[in-house]
């Protein structure tokens, strides 16, 4: 274990990421899993996504935070660890440890140990009263929490941005039954879902006239040749985004301008011309439906807030 930032790394060994994603690019349809989107450039360039003016995820989210802070930190009472998944930059978070009472302690979770490094460092510069024990881990397999949050009130689990939505529903629901025994009884999770809305303003969302999602999708490949020693040209593929209604997600892909063999992690791919790689699902929840899934996982809704618009919801749902 290493004594500076992060506490503690728990992420999968090279082996067994390369032989994830050998495996996820010979299914049928082939595809990468979004975690891989999030290398040091991949995270740059999801910050500058949240800046772009048709992604109104980040944006509104975080108006529902400031607006509410006072009633979502008296949510969360006094002495709590505050557990974050997935914590990228902790911008969103910082409203909440402004107005935490006492926090036992903030543990943030990210995949990217640069990213994860980096922002602790910060962190611990702008909150030097508060205990920070940041780990790096992918959040799909079991982490161990360092040992503060035993003693610490309640536990709350954090997970913003709708990051969930990157879940098909059985994973969804796998996944909340974990966080429901990290949480124990009477703990809590803070999640934020984006709401369904309409097609216009879903595909806009992931099709910035920038071009920043395309970036951020093609870069996905770079840091497969890194990982996987693979041979991916970014250039030979197009980013194509697109709503499926009746799932209610959007659906993100790389699709080949060729007919192309690749080779990544000592396999050979022939990717033919227009074949499409899914590189990420969104899903966009009705909220009825979140609850009956939450509900399965031993949580019950305590109190939710969203925009005038409904485009967005930050939901506080107790474990039972
Ligand atoms: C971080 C998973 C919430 O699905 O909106 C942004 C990632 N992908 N633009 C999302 C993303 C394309 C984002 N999440």
């Amino acid at each position: 274990m290493k004594t500076t930032t992060p506490s503690a790394v728990q992420l999968e060994d090279r082996p067994t990421q390369v032989a994830e994603i050998v495996a996820a690019l010979t299914s049928v349809p082939r595809r990468i899993p979004s975690k891989y989107f999030y290398d040091e450039t991949g995270s740059a360039l999801f910050d500058a996504i949240c800046e772009l003016p048709e992604y109104y995820l980040t944006r509104t989210e975080a108006a529902i935070m400031r607006e509410n802070a006072g009633d979502i930190a008296a949510e969360i009472g006094r002495g709590a660890a505050l557990i974050e998944l997935g914590s990228g930059s902790s911008t969103k978070t910082r409203i909440l440890l402004d107005r935490l009472r006492s926090p036992a302690v903030y543990v943030p979770i990210d995949i990217s140990e640069e990213h994860l490094e980096k922002s602790a460092i910060q962190l611990r510069s702008e909150y030097p009263e508060l205990r920070i024990e940041a780990v790096a881990a992918d959040y799909n397999f079991d982490f161990n929490l360092p040992r503060s949050v035993a003693g610490a009130r309640t536990r709350v689990l954090y997970f913003p941005g709708s990051t969930f939505g990157n879940f098909q529903p059985e994973k969804g629901l796998a996944f909340l039954k974990r966080i429901r025994t990290l949480t124990g009884r009477r703990g809590a999770l803070l999640i934020g879902l984006d709401w369904f809305k309409s097609t216009e303003v879903l595909e806009a969302a992931y099709n910035d006239s920038a071009g920043v999602t395309a970036a951020f999708n093609l870069n996905i490949l770079s840091n497969v040749n890194r990982i996987a020693e693979g041979d991916f040209k970014s250039d030979s593929f197009r980013h194509y985004a697109c709503l499926d209604e009746q799932e209610g997600r959007i659906e993100m892909y790389l699709v080949s301008n060729e007919q192309q063999t690749v080779s990544v992690g000592g396999t050979t791919i022939e990717i033919e011309k227009d074949e499409a790689i899914l590189t990420e699902v969104s899903y966009k929840y009705r909220p009825e439906a979140f609850l009956k899934m939450a509900d399965q996982a031993g949580f019950e809704l305590e109190r939710s807030w969203t925009d005038a618009e409904r485009k967005f919801g930050v939901v506080f749902l107790r474990s039972r």
